[in-house]
């Protein structure tokens, strides 16, 4: 699909299913390398990234099927340690393979994801847990190649200028549950799924505590085994479909929702004003009055999510009052403002702020998406906005 549009005012009433998280799915399926037993992973949602993660795996001599969700990692004949340019230079998620070949073969070639359109992105916090367990880095012709004649546990402090990281904290656990002692990770991140990479590693033999924490400890293990587990529901999804019902004055109940993975979205979402009824793993989203105009900062988790800042600028641009947006992760995360503004927004970038000041209506129009969760934002717009909105670029979409 090259476009999507979107004829816009039509109140959205109905029950959807939430997916595996993408996030999740990711690293776990890259976990399976670090042993040769059969993994069996479900509730894999059906995307792009996650089709790049088969063909990466499959890359590296993996035999991986996936079917209705399902997918199952066996091992080939042998194992390769190199993840090519082509394949990762598609998806920054790929480059957390090189925790796991790591662990497993001692050597690993992965080449350098690069930046992409929500900010500069590097590496180097994976890099600095990576060596800390005693492997050389070199970079080499834009690849990363590290090499170890055995991993040794260490202390390692993972907090970078933005906080934590997600998949430098994934890369160096994946690489810490074969390294010979113990390995505490301080400043880890916190963000559910890396500890559902956790629990499937803990599940494969590995001896994890504190994940979930910004102390994780790991005590290395000779091997780990084949086991099966389902991802945890997405939260970036269950919160969008919480925005698409508010948008559009619509009332939607969510299922297959991990409600305390979202406290800080249902906390923003309450002070604006909105009506949520929450039951064990499904929630009800509706107005009840007008909604207000609320601030925000993205934090790494527990915080306000960043992959959710832009799905609420869509809100908060229609919504009356001022609101101020600050991006604390990636402080250039604000592509979509242009666009909503095409959108008839009156949304204001400064540095790392924008400043909203909620309009009456959008009208449609024809926007570019640049990326996936800016996608998710200007297909809410579209939804609320008067007229037809055209979405170019709707591949970011496909990703996730
Ligand atoms: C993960 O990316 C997610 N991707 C992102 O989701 C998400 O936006 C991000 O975490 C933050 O929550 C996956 O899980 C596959 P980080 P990740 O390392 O791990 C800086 C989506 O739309 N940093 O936690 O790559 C970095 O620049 C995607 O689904 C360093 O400085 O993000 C950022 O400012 C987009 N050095 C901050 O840390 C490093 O070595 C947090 O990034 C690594 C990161």
């Amino acid at each position: 699909m090259d476009k999507l549009v979107i004829e816009g005012g039509v109140t959205l009433k109905g029950e959807v299913t939430i997916s595996g998280a993408k996030n999740s799915a990711l690293p776990i399926m890259a976990a399976t390398i670090l042993t040769d037993d059969a993994c069996i992973i479900k509730g894999v949602p059906v995307l792009r990234d996650t089709n790049t993660m088969v063909k990466i795996l499959r890359s590296l001599g993996k035999c991986v099927e996936f079917e209705n969700g399902v997918v199952t990692v066996t091992s080939g004949k042998s194992l390769n340690h190199v993840a090519d340019y082509k394949l990762v230079s598609t998806m920054r998620a790929s480059f957390c393979v090189l925790g796991p070949l790591l662990g497993k073969l001692k050597k690993a070639k992965v080449s350098l994801p690069g930046g992409c359109i929500i900010g500069v992105r590097p590496v180097d916090l994976h890099l600095k847990g990576i060596k800390a367990l005693g492997a050389t880095i070199d970079i080499e012709g834009g690849y990363v190649v590290a090499k170890a004649d055995k991993l040794k546990g260490n202390h390692i402090y993972l907090g970078g200028v933005y906080g934590s990281s997600v998949l430098a904290t994934d890369n160096v656990m994946m690489a810490a549950v074969l390294a010979h002692g113990k390995t505490v990770i301080e400043s880890a991140a916190c963000e559910p799924e890396v500890a559902d990479l956790a629990e499937f590693l803990i599940k494969m033999g590995a001896k994890i505590t504190g994940h979930g924490t910004p102390i994780i400890e790991i005590e290395g293990v000779a091997h780990l085994h084949g086991c099966t587990h389902t991802v945890i529901p997405d939260r970036i999804e269950a919160g969008t479909m919480m925005l698409a019902s508010l948008i559009t004055h619509g009332d939607i109940s969510i299922k297959n929702v991990a409600i305390h993975h979202l406290g800080a979205l249902i906390d923003k979402l309450q002070e604006a004003g909105a009506a949520l009824v929450k039951s064990d793993h499904a929630i009800r989203v509706r107005r009840k009055t007008r909604l207000k105009a609320v601030n925000l900062t993205t934090l790494p988790y527990p915080g306000f999510p960043t992959d959710m800042q832009a799905q609420m600028m869509s809100l908060m641009s229609i919504t009356p009052g001022i609101s101020v947006v600050t991006e604390k992760i990636y402080p250039d995360r604000f592509m979509h403002v242009a666009e909503l503004n095409r959108m008839g927004a009156n949304i204001q970038r400064e540095g790392p702020h924008a400043i909203v000041s909620g309009i009456k209506e959008l009208s449609g129009a024809p926007v570019m998406a640049s990326d996936l969760r800016a996608s998710a934002c200007l297909v809410l717009a579209g939804l609320a906005a008067k007229g037809e909105t055209a979405i170019s670029r709707i591949y970011h979409l496909e990703r996730g």
